[in-house]
């Protein structure tokens, strides 16, 4: 079976990357990353993928006038290395409509909340000032709104009361680790079909 080529973009320290290529490198996930992408020169995530035959590319959003360039520049090495999915993994930038069109239904983010609740930034925050008891994380495919697409998978982390921002993030992180490739898995053995808001999940052929 040929693996599914994966470009993973990434902004900053790439646990969620690692946890994917862990997963390939045990054999859980049947996928090959053709390349990474880093908006960011320093990004920790670039480190992680040093050493093994995976590209990487820095695409810097100041490098070109404006975002349709850099954007631009994105679709073309993920062209370049025959991306089919394109898995954002902590990648902190909009894409535009135009670029989302260009990989409808393949384009994948992962958010540290139960979505709806908690879109965009901070979400660990938001969670502990409102004061819910149960948060999450959400694996979603990406449409043009901001944490709104179809959603994939989620589980529940207990929110205790003495959490704060990075108490909560840390046990999050550790089932996003999980979370995220088996999203990317069930992607990759074609199982998922997106009919309008929800995504269902085939039996495993
Ligand atoms: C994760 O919390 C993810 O949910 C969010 O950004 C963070 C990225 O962390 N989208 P890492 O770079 O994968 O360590």
């Amino acid at each position: 079976m040929n693996r599914t080529v994966l470009g993973v973009l990434v902004s900053g320290r790439g646990s969620n990357l690692q946890a994917i290529l862990d997963a390939i490198l045990a054999e859980r996930l049947k996928a090959k990353i053709g390349v990474v992408i880093s908006d960011t020169p320093d990004a920790l995530a670039l480190k992680r993928v040093a050493g093994f035959d995976i590209a990487t590319a820095v695409i810097e959003r100041k490098k070109f006038a404006d975002k349709r360039a850099f954007e631009q520049a994105i679709t073309r090495e993920l062209g370049l290395h025959h991306v089919e999915l394109v898995v954002l993994a902590g990648f902190m930038r909009i894409l535009s409509s135009e670029f989302i069109g260009q990989f409808a239904g393949r384009i994948m983010n992962i958010h540290p909340a139960l979505l709806p609740a908690f879109p965009g930034l901070d979400a660990q925050a938001q969670a502990v000032r409102y004061g819910v008891r149960v948060s999450g994380c959400t694996v979603h495919f990406v449409d043009e709104g901001v944490d709104t697409g179809p959603i994939i998978l989620q589980e529940a982390v207990p929110v205790a009361e003495d959490d704060d921002e990075h108490t909560l993030a840390e046990r999050i992180l550790h089932v996003e680790h999980k979370l995220y490739p088996r999203a990317i898995g069930l992607y990759c053995e074609g199982r998922l079909r997106i009919e309008g808001r929800k995504v269902l999940i085939g039996e495993k052929r």
